[in-house]
């Protein structure tokens, strides 16, 4: 969607929204608007119930001399940055496959001026919310293909530019995660995954390293190559370090899980809804995501996202359960349940960008465990964190932008029940607390002294109804999020 930030609106701007906020009709500077169009657009809008309540639409046709102007009333709530960018979503669900090419939304209508940073997240939401992935539909008639590619905006303030250039970077982070989880798993396995990737990165100035099975095994790397080993497929790890504060070693790393399809393994899952599991990369989709929008919108901070791809499939040569794996600590896991890999995958990941990067505060985003979705639905993301100042961060990051986080606890009792009688632990726990138990697992991982949170992700990257953003399927959960914790807390 192309968006343009406008003076005035023009003449011939046939789709014309216009902003109101809750209970505030008698605020509405109506322009060029005559007093007969006025009558009808507030009649319509008793009729609807229409308050301004955020993201609510009244839509009305009007005659204009032998011409007919589509007006929309916009309601933007209380006007709070979140408003507008409900708001934003909300105009494009109800535009894009309308048969409208263009909108233009006026602000200059409104007796109070939305600040640089709103305007920008409603574009940017429009933005967002226009993102659908419709290549395989050969046969999508023509009254369902998306028509409207441009938002102008009229009468932003000063500094919206700027806001912009940061949401336009977020957009395109978010694109890149979308794209990535919502392409079937024959199509994104590890290396078409990182092939993707590095064609939507290069030229940004992130420094790229790829390790192929081989480098992986040569540094130990016994729990992830356990979980690839059933897959005809090859893992891959991948990093993208962004220097945007001058180079040195990464303040922050980022890491996910990238198991681009999880059939369980020889603990095979059941057949219903086993198609699910192809977002089961949905974690590395959100850091490589947020990667890129950290690097187009150029942040002053030192971060790398790091992410384990693999394919965990039931083969001959897949791994069993009773196998005892080394992984790159040096610690040994007894593997109970093939189906529990992702945690095998983030491990040495974890490892790995400990042992080469020493970065002091550490984020991993994985679709872990079905539990969580049993504990939060699709409403939050899971919570774990070994310090209570990087919790808040988070939980604020969350809170912010909409992608919300709830924490949970760790304790040694629940790192008992991971202890196992023939190796350094088992893969997983007992029925109970399993969210909790697989954080658990990954903290046996965290060198001492590093500020470490597990994000549990399994019910926010797939979305069986739209959200503000975005509309069914492929979220980009996470991006927004990290997004806005790195700006807020690593960036001078
Ligand atoms: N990728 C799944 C978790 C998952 C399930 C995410 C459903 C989204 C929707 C993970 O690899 C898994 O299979 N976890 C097991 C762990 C269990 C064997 C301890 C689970 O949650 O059932
Ligand atoms: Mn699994
Ligand atoms: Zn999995």
């Amino acid at each position: 969607m192309q968006i343009d930030f406008i003076t005035t609106p023009t003449a011939d701007a046939a789709i014309l929204a216009l902003p109101v906020g809750k209970g505030g009709f008698a605020h509405i500077h109506w322009g060029a608007i005559g007093a007969t169009v006025q009558t009808i657009a507030r009649a319509a809008a008793k009729a609807a119930r229409f308050d301004g309540e955020t993201g609510a639409i009244v839509e009305i046709f009007a005659g204009e001399g032998d011409a007919v102007r589509r007006i929309l009333l916009l309601g933007i709530g209380a006007a709070t940055d979140m408003d507008w960018e409900k708001a934003g979503g909300a105009l494009t669900a109800r535009l894009l496959t309308s048969g409208a090419t263009s909108v233009t939304l006026d602000l200059s209508t409104l007796a109070v001026a939305p600040t640089g940073k709103a305007v920008a997240r409603l574009a940017g939401a429009a933005a967002q919310r226009s993102w659908r992935h419709d290549v395989y539909r050969t046969k999508l008639p023509d009254s369902s293909k998306p028509t409207l590619t441009h938002l102008a905006i009229a009468g932003a303030p000063v500094g919206t530019d700027e806001a912009w250039h940061a949401q336009d970077a977020l957009t395109k982070g978010l694109s890149l995660t979308r794209l990535l989880v919502a392409e079937p798993p024959n199509v994104i396995y590890p290396e078409t995954f990182v092939e993707r990737v590095l064609a939507e990165v290069e030229g940004l100035g992130l420094d790229v390293t790829v390790l192929d099975e081989d480098a992986m095994a040569e540094l130990g790397m016994g729990a992830l190559l356990g979980v690839s080993q059933g897959s005809v497929r090859e893992a891959r790890l991948l990093a993208l370090k962004w220097n945007g504060a001058g180079g040195g070693d990464p303040s922050l790393a980022l890491v996910g899980k990238g198991v681009t399809f999880d059939s369980g393994g020889i603990s095979l899952k059941p057949g219903a809804g086993m198609e699910d599991m192809k977002w089961d990369m949905g974690g590395a989709g959100a850091v490589v995501g947020a990667m890129k929008a950290l690097a187009l919108r150029g942040a002053k901070a030192n971060v790398i996202g790091v992410v384990g791809l693999v394919e965990n499939m039931p083969d001959a040569a897949a791994q069993r359960p009773g196998d005892v794996v080394t992984s790159m600590s040096g610690q040994t896991i007894e593997i109970l349940n093939t189906d529990a890999e992702g945690r095998l995958v983030l491990c040495d990941v974890l490892t790995w960008v400990q042992t080469t990067h020493r970065p002091k505060t550490i984020v991993d985003l994985a679709t872990l465990t079905g539990a969580m979705i049993v504990a939060l639905g699709s409403e939050h993301g899971g919570l774990f964190a070994n310090d209570d100042s990087l919790a808040a961060q988070l939980l604020g990051a969350g809170k912010a932008t909409g992608d919300l986080l709830w924490r949970f606890p760790l304790s040694p009792a629940y790192d008992k029940l991971i202890d196992s009688p023939i190796a350094d632990m088992k893969n997983v726990g007992p029925r109970g607390g399993g969210s909790i138990t697989a954080a658990q697992f990954l903290q046996r991982y965290i060198d001492a002294g590093v500020r470490w949170a597990h994000l549990d992700i399994a019910g926010m990257v797939w979305a069986d109804k739209a959200g503000a953003t975005y509309d069914k399927g492929a979220t980009g959960y996470g991006v927004r999020l990290l997004d806005r914790f790195v700006a807020d807390n690593f960036e001078r």
